[in-house]
C-alpha cells in the first residue's frame, strides 16, 4: 500500500458542474493528487433517491465525468470512478447500517430538508448518509475534502467508522473533513448556496453568450434600485464571485467604483462575465474535445472502476471475516473448529 495518505470525495449527477462544485471542490480535487492517494467517485447511487429519468442519469455520468476531467483533475494521478461500478459500496452500506441508529439519520439536515420536500420519503433518503460513510470508508480515507453543506454527513460517517471500530475492532480510519475557499459559493439568487436543486447556478461548461444570460440575472446589492445610487460591494454576491476571477488590483478598482456609484451593477456583471468566460475557455474546449471521444472517457472509467474495486475487495474480506459473513468467515471458521477437534 502507498505510504501517502488517503483522500475520498465525490459529486452527484443530478445536473450539470456548477461553479460552486469547481471553486468549492474541483479545484482542490485537482491539485490534491500532488500530495495525496486520491479517489473521486461520481456517486449515482446517491442520485437515485431523487426522482429521474435513465436516460437523464446515464448522460449525467458521462457529462459529469468530462467537467471533472476538463476542471484539471487528471485520471493518470488518481482513481476516478462511478459508484455503482464497484458494487462493493452498496454491500458495506447493509453492513454499516446494522451500527446506525435511525434517530441519527432523522436528525440530519438534507434528510429534514429533502424528506419534507416529496411525498413519499423512500429509504434511501434517509439511509443516504450509510452509504456516504461507505463510500469513504471503503478506501480507508483519512481526509474528505467537501464544501460546507456536507460536514455534518461527515459527522455521521465518523461516527459510523468509531461505532464499527468498537465492535468489531480497529480498522477504519475517523476521516477528517477538508474545508477551504469556495466552501460556501453563494447562487445567483444571492442568498441560498448555489446549487442544481435551487436552479441557481452557473455552469462550469456553459457557452459565453449563455454564461452572461445567466450572469446578469444575479442579485445584487438589495439596496441599490438606481445606477447613481452608492453601492455596498460587501453585501453583494456579484462582488463576492470577483474574488475568484479577478486579480486584487481590478477587484479594489471596482470596489471603489461600485462605492462611489461610478460604475453600475450591468457594468460589474459584464466584468465578472468577462472573466469567467475567459478562466473557464481551456475548460470547456478540454470538455468539447472529450465529448467527441467518449470512448476515452469510457476507458478512464473502466480503469478507474478496477483500481478502486481492488482496493474495495482488500477492505470488505476484512470487514466480511470480523462481522463473520461471506463465504470465506465460514470456511475459515470450519477450518479452524476442524483443526481444534480431537
Ligand atoms: P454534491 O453532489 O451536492 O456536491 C459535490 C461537492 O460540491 C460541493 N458543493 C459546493 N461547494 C461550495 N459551494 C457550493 N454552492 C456547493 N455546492 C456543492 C459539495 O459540498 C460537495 O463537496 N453527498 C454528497 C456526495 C457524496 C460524497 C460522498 C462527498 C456522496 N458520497 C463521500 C464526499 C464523500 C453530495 O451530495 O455532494
Amino acid at each position: 500500500m502507498s505510504e501517502r495518505k488517503r483522500v475520498f470525495s465525490g459529486i452527484q449527477p443530478t445536473g450539470e458542474a456548477h461553479l460552486g462544485n469547481y471553486l468549492g471542490v474541483f479545484r482542490r480535487w485537482a491539485q490534491m493528487v500532488d500530495d495525496y492517494e486520491c479517489f473521486y467517485c461520481i456517486v449515482d447511487l446517491h442520485a437515485t433517491t431523487r426522482e429521474y429519468e435513465r436516460p437523464d442519469l446515464v448522460r449525467r455520468v458521462f457529462d459529469l465525468t468530462v467537467s471533472l476531467i476538463a476542471s484539471g483533475i487528471d485520471p493518470e494521478r488518481c482513481t476516478l470512478f462511478v459508484q455503482s461500478h464497484v458494487p462493493q459500496h452498496t454491500e458495506l452500506t447493509w453492513l454499516f447500517n446494522v451500527v446506525t441508529p435511525v434517530g441519527d439519520l432523522q436528525r440530519m439536515t438534507q434528510y429534514k430538508e429533502k424528506s419534507a420536500a416529496v411525498d413519499s420519503v423512500n429509504a434511501g433518503l434517509l439511509n443516504y448518509p450509510v452509504l456516504q460513510a461507505a463510500d469513504i470508508l471503503l478506501y480507508l480515507a483519512d481526509f474528505v475534502p467537501v464544501g460546507e453543506d456536507q460536514r455534518q454527513h461527515l459527522e455521521l460517517s465518523r461516527d459510523v467508522a468509531r461505532k464499527w471500530n468498537a465492535r468489531f475492532g480497529e480498522l477504519f480510519p475517523e476521516p477528517e473533513t477538508l474545508t477551504g475557499s469556495g466552501s460556501r459559493v453563494i447562487g445567483l439568487d444571492g442568498v441560498a448556496k448555489m446549487s442544481k436543486s435551487m436552479d441557481n447556478t452557473l455552469p462550469i461548461v456553459a457557452e459565453p453568450d449563455e454564461m452572461w444570460k445567466l450572469v446578469r440575472t444575479a442579485v445584487t446589492d438589495p439596496a441599490r434600485v438606481r445606477k447613481n445610487d452608492p453601492g455596498n460591494p460587501h453585501v453583494c454576491n456579484v462582488f463576492a464571485l470577483h474574488e475568484f476571477f479577478t486579480d486584487d488590483g481590478r477587484r479594489e478598482d471596482i470596489e471603489i467604483r461600485c462605492q462611489t456609484a461610478e460604475i453600475g451593477c450591468v457594468d460589474c456583471k459584464r466584468l465578472l462575465n468577462d472573466n469567467i468566460v475567459e478562466q473557464l475557455a481551456p475548460v470547456r474546449e478540454k470538455a468539447a474535445e472529450l465529448t467527441a471521444n467518449p470512448g476515452t472517457v469510457l476507458e478512464i472509467l473502466d480503469a478507474g472502476a478496477d483500481r478502486a474495486r481492488a482496493e474495495a475487495e482488500r477492505t470488505m474480506s476484512v470487514v466480511c471475516e470480523r462481522m463473520g459473513v461471506g463465504r470465506e468467515a465460514l470456511h475459515s471458521s470450519l477450518r479452524e473448529l476442524a483443526g481444534a477437534s480431537p
